[in-house]
C-alpha cells in the first residue's frame, strides 16, 4: 500500500456549490484514496506525528501554495487538436465541413494517432485535467490508442467511440452494422486495458450524422452495459433547423434523443444553447447533464448559452473546452470563457445575475463530477473519494504573477482563477498518483 499524507491550504466546493477554503489541513490518501483530512494538523500534534511515520510520501506544501480539485474537461475532441486555431470565421456547419471532418479522415493513420493522442493526453493532464470526456474517433483503432495513452499518462477518462451512419460523398461515415460493430469491439478494448481510470462513453456524434435505428442501437448497448452516453445538442441555429428537418416527426432536438432512449442520468449532452422549457424538462427527467462549452460557442459564433436558467431548471452543468471549437485546452482558459459570456448576458439583459468565479470553479470541478456521475469518486477531496488535486503556487517560477504585497489564501484563488496559467499548477496529482 502506498500512503501519502498532504499538508497545507485546500480549497473546495462542497455540495451546495459553497467556496470552502481551509488555511491548513492534512489529508491522508491510502492507495489513491482519500482517508482522513484532519484540520488544524498541529492540534492533533500526537496522532499526527504516529501517522507521519508511517506514511510514505510527506507532501508539505510551501508558502504561496494550495491544494485543490483537478478539473474535468466535460466535452472535448482529441482528434481535433491539431485544427486548435483554425477556421474560426465559419459557423459550426461550415467549420465542421472545410475544417474539421477533412482532419479526423486522417486516423485511419495509427502512427498519426499515436503522434497527436499521445500531445493531447501530455498537454491537457499539465493544465490540470485530471479528468477528460473525449470524443475520439470514428475508426477503433485510434480510439483504442487514446484509451492506451490515458492509462499510460495516468489521466482520468472517458473515451468514446464518434458514430456516424448519415452518408456523405466523401465517404467519412460507416454502415449501421460496423458501427455497431466496431463500438462492442471497443468497449472490449477498454475492459482488456482494464484500469479502473477509464471508461468506454458511448458516443453519437449528433443527430445529423446518425439515424434513428443506429441511436437506437447504441442507446441500448448503453443500457445493457450500463455505460455513460454523450453527443451535441441545440449548439447552433442552422443546425437545429437541419435537425427538425431530419426528424420532422419530432417536436425537438431533445426528443429526438429521448426517442432513441439516448437521454439517461449518465448522458451528457455538450452545449445546450437554444434549448427550449420542454426540452429542459425532458432533460432534468431523464437526469442528463449539459456540459457548457463558451469558448466553442463564442469562436464559431453559435450563441450565448444561459445557464442560470439551466440552473434554475434544476439541470446538471458540467464544463468542456470542446477543442478545436476552442482555441485553448485549458480549463483556465475556460473558466474565463463562462464568467465572460455570463457577463456579457448580464449586460444585455435586466435583472441578470452573471456567474461568480466561485460558481464557475464549481463547474469546472465537482459539477462536472456530477454531470457525468462520478461525484462519488472524484469532483473535491473529501472522505472516501480519490485524491485527483492539484497543487498551484503562486510564487511558481517564470508564472505570470508576481507577489508585490502579501495576499490572502481567497485572494490567491481568486488570482489564479482570473490571471494565473499552466505554470502555477506545479503538481497533478490523479488518484494519487503524480502526473505531472
Ligand atoms: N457537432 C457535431 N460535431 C461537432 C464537433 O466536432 N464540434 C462541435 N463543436 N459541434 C459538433
Ligand atoms: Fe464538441
Amino acid at each position: 500500500m502506498v500512503r501519502q499524507v498532504f499538508f497545507g491550504p485546500l480549497i473546495q466546493t462542497n455540495d451546495k456549490e459553497e467556496l470552502i477554503i481551509q488555511e491548513n489541513v492534512a489529508v491522508f490518501v491510502d492507495d489513491g484514496k482519500i482517508t482522513s483530512i484532519l484540520e488544524n494538523p498541529k492540534d492533533h500534534e500526537r496522532e499526527f506525528q504516529l501517522e507521519r511515520k508511517i506514511r510514505d510520501e510527506i507532501i508539505v506544501l510551501s508558502h504561496g501554495q494550495f491544494m485543490m480539485p483537478g478539473f474535468i474537461d466535460a466535452h472535448t475532441h482529441a482528434v481535433q487538436f491539431p485544427n486548435l486555431g483554425l477556421g474560426y470565421n465559419k459557423g459550426l456547419l461550415d467549420w465542421l465541413e472545410t475544417y474539421t471532418f477533412p482532419l479526423e479522415k486522417q486516423y485511419t493513420d495509427t502512427k498519426f494517432a499515436e503522434r497527436v493522442f499521445e500531445a493531447v493526453v501530455k498537454r491537457t493532464i499539465k493544465m490540470g485535467t485530471t479528468t477528460a470526456c473525449y470524443f475520439a474517433s470514428l475508426y477503433a483503432d485510434a480510439c483504442a490508442i487514446l484509451a492506451q495513452k490515458t492509462a499510460k499518462l495516468g489521466q482520468r477518462a472517458f473515451i468514446g467511440k464518434v458514430n456516424m451512419n448519415t452518408p456523405r460523398d466523401d465517404g467519412y461515415y460507416e454502415n449501421t452494422l460496423t458501427s455497431v460493430i466496431d463500438t462492442i469491439g471497443f468497449i472490449k478494448s477498454i475492459e482488456i486495458i482494464g484500469s479502473p481510470l477509464i471508461k468506454p462513453i458511448i458516443t453519437p456524434r449528433f443527430a445529423l450524422s446518425c439515424d434513428m435505428e443506429l441511436m437506437q442501437k447504441l442507446a441500448e448497448i448503453a443500457k445493457s452495459k450500463d455505460i455513460h452516453i454523450q453527443s451535441h445538442v441545440s449548439e447552433n441555429k442552422d443546425e437545429i433547423i437541419a435537425v427538425k428537418q431530419a426528424f420532422p416527426h419530432l417536436p425537438s432536438y431533445t426528443a429526438v434523443y429521448d426517442a432513441a432512449g439516448l437521454l439517461t442520468n449518465k448522458t451528457v449532452l455538450a452545449h445546450g444553447v437554444y434549448l427550449e422549457d420542454d426540452e429542459l424538462t425532458i432533460l432534468k427527467e431523464r437526469g442528463t447533464a449539459v456540459i457548457h462549452c463558451p469558448s466553442s460557442n463564442t469562436n464559431l459564433k453559435s450563441g450565448l448559452c444561459d445557464v442560470q436558467r439551466l440552473k434554475a431548471n434544476s439541470i446538471k452543468v458540467g464544463l468542456g473546452t470542446d477543442v478545436s471549437g476552442a482555441t485553448s485546452y485549458s480549463m483556465l482558459n475556460e473558466i474565463r470563457s463562462v464568467l465572460q459570456v455570463s457577463n456579457c448576458l448580464s449586460l444585455t439583459r435586466d435583472n441578470y445575475t452573471p456567474l461568480s468565479y466561485k460558481d464557475v470553479f464549481h463547474m469546472a470541478t465537482l459539477g462536472g463530477a456530477k454531470a457525468l456521475s462520478i461525484d462519488d469518486k472524484v469532483g473535491n477531496l473529501m472522505i472516501g473519494k480519490e485524491f485527483d488535486a492539484l497543487i498551484i503556487d503562486m510564487n511558481a517560477e517564470g508564472g505570470l504573477l508576481d507577489n508585490f504585497k502579501e495576499y490572502t489564501l481567497e485572494e490567491n484563488f481568486q488570482r489564479f482563477i482570473y490571471a494565473g496559467d499552466e505554470r502555477n499548477i506545479v503538481s497533478v496529482y490523479v488518484n494519487g498518483k503524480k502526473v505531472n
